[in-house]
């Protein structure tokens, strides 16, 4: 059996288990994945026993072992843990344990183990916590010891890395383009590496997100899947990796990181260098189950919102830069009377700000269109109970600027001159001495100013040439830290401010940057058939009240696709709901189906954000059907929705999924924003019972059998509510 000395760590949260072996001369890593039960000393020295593999052919002479640290010392042919040199030696890292600390707690815990590379001077600790939700954060410091050779050490990239069992052989991750963004893909596992790398500066609108690794034909509702989401807001790096010898007694290894630029990282004796957390997750449930480990990760957290989530009108849409202070303030007036809770004044406000053209930069009012400033604004907005939001784009600068012109020096580029502009735009380098000084300035007073109780952050260009002057310094890292240490000084002097994470939609849309902002606009599209999808996949790793969604105008201004306002508004409903559209010009109809949406949104505001999100799995992409059922499963609210036709004649019983089968619901049909066109002469006997609010049918008919589906049109949605019966 197992060394007797040897010492195993099991950390257990919500039917998730991590197990590692504190063997010598680094830990290995004996299990992760569904929980073993609570362990005997019997049970881990099994455990122990059957992860030693067998000796192959023409390889080493000595069983492989997958570390917490994987480096060639072990025999490890795949992506080390990290890599990096000593002014051209210490290339091949010895790591040998210095250190352990455990805390195991009744859900979850924490294991930290310390290692050192002598050759390099390097000290590394890997922690790895636990979460209550089954979230394992994954995260390591890696210090030059301070009597170190005073040569820096150049590290080169840092990757954590997990192990998968060989049944996970498919791969689901995500890309997508402007108005497109977190479409999913889908391929086998083979040998080698399937890597992602992003050098975009942020993690992009085809950010990989959450890249996941199942049992072939994982769903949602069904299927053993692990994930990795890596929370940085920079250049980073996904990888799933197979070798045939496999990663000690497991098949392969699901691994993420910051990516890091050639010469970015040079640690000097006494300089330490943080990764960003990697959060990794297991599901037994399929992909259902994996969303809400990260939905229960983040609603744990002090900082998550917790005021209810307040209906938006952003002017965009409605507007774009057209500022015409009287036309903003009627806008107000028509978003009081639907329901609106938050009024966002978008870009157009600043300083030579006609166009995209110019302005970037120049963060004070243009007194040319708003002759006596915001505050006229902001007042009548508060006047009307409304709270006040801004736009700004803080990293950025058009060349054509006050800023740029007495600043050229901190415009973010190589020595020999900027590249090519995107958006007519650059990058403010963050770096630069007084650079972020200036930044905080400009919106501290902003939002004192004008009562800003809400900044849409925007970032609309990609980061490319991240050098820093004179010395083309890369440069890429630091823009990041700095952003972060921005945002964190802002809202420690305003602690009530709430900020939006937008990127040309979502093109930033990851943990770090919501360790320190409240939601993310999703996408620049508002046309509901492309927001179906990309509410539906944003939602794998955030809960619906991080999550932009407003109702835009008709036709869609980025797909000019005509739709339904019923459809808008029930697509609308699960995120974080608003309205971008000049609704001055809505018809009384118009005006009176979003008042009836706004306070529908109110009604069901405790359910929508605090329920868990289901999605079923249904042949084809045609239909979907997808809800919110509160965790006690008394309440649920469902959409069924249509975005393309499909040769069925009928959709034919559907399983209602998430619903709690020992309980009897109330079934009915939302009407308050219309009903959609259906596809039928007459729908299937049980709607119209509940149209009208006199269905009752018992769960387990629910859950097991399902409802007949109504056959809708193509872009329709139904909204059903179930409440469990009296
Ligand atoms: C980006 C954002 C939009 C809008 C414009 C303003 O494209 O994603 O929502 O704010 O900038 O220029």
């Amino acid at each position: 059996m197992a060394d007797s000395t040897a010492r195993i760590v099991p950390l257990r949260a919500a039917g998730t288990a991590f197990v590692v072996e504190l063997t010598e001369p680094v830990p290995r890593v004996l299990h992760w994945g569904a929980d073993l039960g609570p362990l005997s000393a019997d049970d881990l020295a099994a455990l122990s026993l059957t992860a030693e593999p067998a000796v192959l052919n023409n390889s080493l002479d000595s069983p492989r072992r997958f570390t917490v640290w994987p480096t060639e010392a072990d025999g490890w042919a795949g992506t080390p843990a990290h890599h990096g040199h000593l002014d051209g030696g210490a290339a091949a890292p010895r790591l040998t344990t210095t250190g352990t600390s455990v805390r195991q707690d009744a859900e979850g815990g924490e294991l930290a183990v310390s290692l050192t590379d002598a050759a390099a001077g390097l000290d590394i600790t890997i922690t790895y916590r636990l979460e209550p939700s089954g979230v394992l954060a994954v995260h390591s410091e890696i210090t030059r010891q301070p009597d170190a050779d005073p040569a820096p050490y150049d590290l080169a990239q840092v990757t954590a890395l997990l192990p998968l069992p060989r049944r996970a052989g498919e791969i689901l991750d995500f890309t997508g383009k402007w108005s497109r963004e977190r479409s999913p893909q889908r391929r086998p596992l083979a040998h080698g590496t399937y890597a992602r790398d992003v050098r975009r500066g942020k993690p992009g609108l085809d950010s990989p997100y959450l890249v996941a690794v199942g049992v072939p034909g994982f769903g949602f509702r069904e299927g053993e899947v692990w994930g990795v989401h890596v929370a940085w807001s920079g250049d980073q790096r996904y990888l799933v990796e197979q070798l045939p010898e496999g990663a000690g007694v497991h098949a392969a290894v699901l691994g993420g990181g910051e990516l890091l630029r050639a010469g970015e990282v040079r640690l000097a004796p006494g300089d330490t260098h943080r990764t960003p957390v990697c959060h990794y997750a297991w599901s037994g449930a399929g992909l259902d189950g994996l969303a809400d480990r990260f939905h229960t990760l983040l609603r744990d957290r002090p900082g998550h919102p917790r005021r209810p989530r307040p209906v938006i009108l952003n002017s965009w849409e409605a507007v774009y830069f057209d500022h015409d202070p009287e036309r903003l303030l009627r806008l107000a007036d028509r978003a009081a009377e639907v329901g609106v809770e938050r009024f966002v004044l978008d870009d157009g406000w600043f300083r030579g700000r006609r166009s995209d053209r110019a302005g970037l930069g120049d963060w004070t009012v243009d007194r040319e269109v708003w002759p006596d400033g915001l505050a006229p604004l902001a007042d009548h907005v508060r006047s009307l109970g409304m709270e006040f939001g801004l736009w700004v784009e803080p990293e950025m600068v058009n060349l054509d600027s006050d800023l740029a012109r007495r600043h050229p020096e901190w415009v973010l580029a190589p020595a020999c001159g900027a590249g090519p502009a995107a958006r007519q735009q650059h990058v403010l380098d963050l770096s630069h001495p007084g650079v972020v000084d200036h930044l905080l300035g400009a919106l501290d007073a902003l939002v004192t100013e004008y009562g800003v109780a809400y900044l849409k952050w925007d970032h609309n260009r990609e980061v490319h040439e991240a050098v820093s002057g004179p010395a083309d310094r890369p440069a890429a890292r630091a823009q990041v830290e700095a952003l972060y240490g921005l945002l964190d000084t802002l809202r420690q002097r305003h602690p009530s401010l709430e900020i939006e994470s937008c990127a040309s939609g979502g093109g930033r849309v990851d943990l770090g940057i919501l360790a320190r902002t409240d939601r993310v606009w999703a996408s620049d599209c508002n046309d509901p058939v492309e927001r179906q999808s990309i509410q539906r996949w944003t939602g794998q790793l955030l809960p619906p009240e991080l999550v932009g969604a407003h109702v835009g105008p008709d036709p869609s201004h980025t797909t000019a696709r005509v739709s339904s306002d019923t459809f808008r508004l029930a697509t609308a409903l699960f995120g974080h709901p608003g309205i971008e559209q000049d609704i001055t010009r809505c018809t009384d109809e118009e005006v009176a189906r979003l008042t009836a949406w706004t306070a529908l949104y109110r009604e069901l505001r405790p359910l929508l954000h605090g329920g868990r999100t289901v999605r079923a799995d249904l042949p084809g992409d045609a239909t979907l059907l997808h809800g919110v059922v509160a965790h006690d499963g008394t309440a649920a609210l469902y959409c069924w929705a249509r975005v393309a036709t499909s040769p069925e004649g009928q959709p034919g019983r559907v399983p209602l999924p998430g619903l709690d089968p020992a309980r009897r619901y109330r079934v009915r049909v939302r009407t308050d924003v219309g009903l959609p066109s259906f596809h039928h002469r007459s729908g299937p006997a049980w709607l119209t019972e509940a149209i009208d609010d006199r269905l009752t049918l018992p769960g387990a008919l629910l859950t097991a059998a399902g409802l007949p589906m109504p056959q809708l049109n193509p872009e329709q949605a139904l909204l059903i509510e179930l409440r469990q019966a009296d």
